[in-house]
């Protein structure tokens, strides 16, 4: 057995800042005052509700996951945000309409004290959205001090000791990389022309690094998937991960997908259409967020199914990806897919799938678990991109030589080995030949 890793003890206010207060973060935060005050149960959260088992089945240790890793508790957790709608948590919420007036009126003191920091907002990146609330520079490096300093006022006004950073905020224009994101050098110096390439969503990572505060990035954007954000975060020692919060249909696939392939079954077609009418559907009712999107939800099945290993399986899998913004259903989405599978001598059979969903209840318990297990990864000296973080997002950031693993069942267990060998525990393998011999 390992000695496992050095970990500082999580002593003090957590502060977790959130560019972007809307549906998903308010559903976050409002979750979070109501498992305090013991109106909730915090379901979906594995950092909360999830057990671990240690060394062999015969030795019955399974503790909670959050009594095993030293983890803050919900009570140390402090609230920030920026947002370009000048609206306080408890309207943001009400706007969302994912909570309920009975699970909002109870709280409705706390979330009114959560008003947004100005945001640095450019209509550019997310053209259906506009912003009153924002912050007013020459130069996207000043808009990053700005930032700054914001992070550094918020710390000592709620007595923080440590902070981590979780981009809520809208899916911004479709990017790739370019000369500009090559290395932090090219990066400052990007920011102080006002390049075009640099999106907000970097600055406020730039701002999170150069902080010393872990981000993680719930939307497809590239944001900190860039090499000279990825170099900082290693150079300043700070763990990042991302993109895109596995939730609603990706996490379907991702569920479906191992299992089809594990039993040998070929699939010929994947057809996944839904409907939903949230700020962030009417967002990505523009092409160009769409196209962040699509690439994010198509990546998917094709590491999954390694259609180069098994050609007669994968080889031509016809995989479209639609979303359609339907104000009528709000954040409560149905999302349908249609599988053309093939089983025995090549009979063709199908799969039809219809999840009624509600978006922003599925990423809550997301956005706890990054806040707690990046802070975590941070107090134990991890920096740089963290991979076994990849359970939670549909695009999961690696190192550049490395394909991402897509595999839920896959990433679950590289997320509790590591918990494993950071507490100094064996690692499991499943094999339990042990117990026949
Ligand atoms: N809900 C889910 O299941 C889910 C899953 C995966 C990813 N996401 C992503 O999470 C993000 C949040 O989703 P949501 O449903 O809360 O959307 P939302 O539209 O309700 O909230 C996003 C908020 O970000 C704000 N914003 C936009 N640009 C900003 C900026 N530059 N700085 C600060 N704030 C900014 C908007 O004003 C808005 O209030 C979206 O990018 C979405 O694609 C959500």
């Amino acid at each position: 057995m390992s000695k496992g890793v050095k970990i500082a003890p999580a002593e003090g206010k957590l502060g977790v800042l959130l560019p972007g207060l809307g549906a998903v973060a308010t559903t976050f935060i409002a979750g979070v005052e109501a498992v305090r005050r013991g109106y909730a149960k915090p379901i979906g959260s594995l950092s909360q509700m999830g057990h671990i088992r240690l060394g062999k089945r015969t030795e019955g240790r399974q503790p909670k996951i959050k009594d095993f890793v030293p983890l803050a508790s919900l009570e140390q957790l402090e609230f920030g945000g920026w947002d370009p709608i000048p609206d306080d948590a408890l309207e943001s919420a009400r706007a969302a309409g994912v909570l309920e007036e009975r699970d909002l009126t109870p709280i409705a003191d706390f979330l009114k004290s959560i008003r947004p920091m100005p945001a640095v907002f450019d209509k550019a990146y997310v053209r259906r959205l506009d912003g009153t609330n924002v912050k007013q520079g020459r130069t996207k490096r000043d808009l990053g001090e700005q930032l700054r300093e914001d992070i550094r006022r918020f710390k000592e006004e709620h007595g923080c000791a440590r902070l981590v950073m979780v981009w809520c905020g809208s899916t911004e224009v479709f990017m790739k990389p370019t000369e500009a994101h090559a290395s932090i050098e090219a990066f400052e110096q990007a920011m102080e022309r006002n390049d075009p390439s640099i999106a907000p969503s970097m600055i406020y990572a730039w701002a999170a690094l150069m902080e010393g505060v872990p981000y993680a990035n719930g939307a497809p954007n590239l944001t900190v998937d860039i090499p000279a954000l990825t170099e900082l975060a290693r150079e300043r020692g700070v763990p990042i991960a991302g993109k895109d919060f596995k939730t609603g249909q990706t996490l379907m696939k991702t569920i479906i997908a191992p299992g089809l392939k594990a039993r040998m079954l070929g699939l010929s077609g994947w057809f996944s259409t839904n409907i939903l009418g949230n700020r962030d559907g009417a967002v990505l009712d523009d092409p160009d967020s769409f196209k962040t999107k699509e690439e994010s939800k198509l990546g998917v099945l094709e590491y999954i199914l390694q259609p180069d290993l098994y050609p007669e399986l994968y080889g031509e899998v016809y995989h479209k990806v639609r979303i359609n913004y339907y104000p009528p259903r709000g954040d409560n989405k149905e999302g349908w897919d249609n599988l053309d599978i093939f089983g025995w001598l090549g009979y063709p059979m199908q799969i039809k799938v219809d999840f009624l969903c509600r978006d922003s209840i599925l990423a809550a318990p997301i956005v706890l678990d990054l806040a707690l297990f990046l802070d975590l990864a941070h107090r134990a000296g991890m920096s740089g991109i963290q991979e076994w973080l990849s359970f939670y997002f549909k695009s999961p950031m690696t190192a550049p030589e490395l394909y991402p693993e897509h595999d839920l069942f896959i990433q679950h267990m590289k997320l509790k080995n590591t918990l494993r060998y950071l507490m100094g525990e064996e690692q499991i393998t499943h094999l339990g030949i042990e117990y026949y011999e």
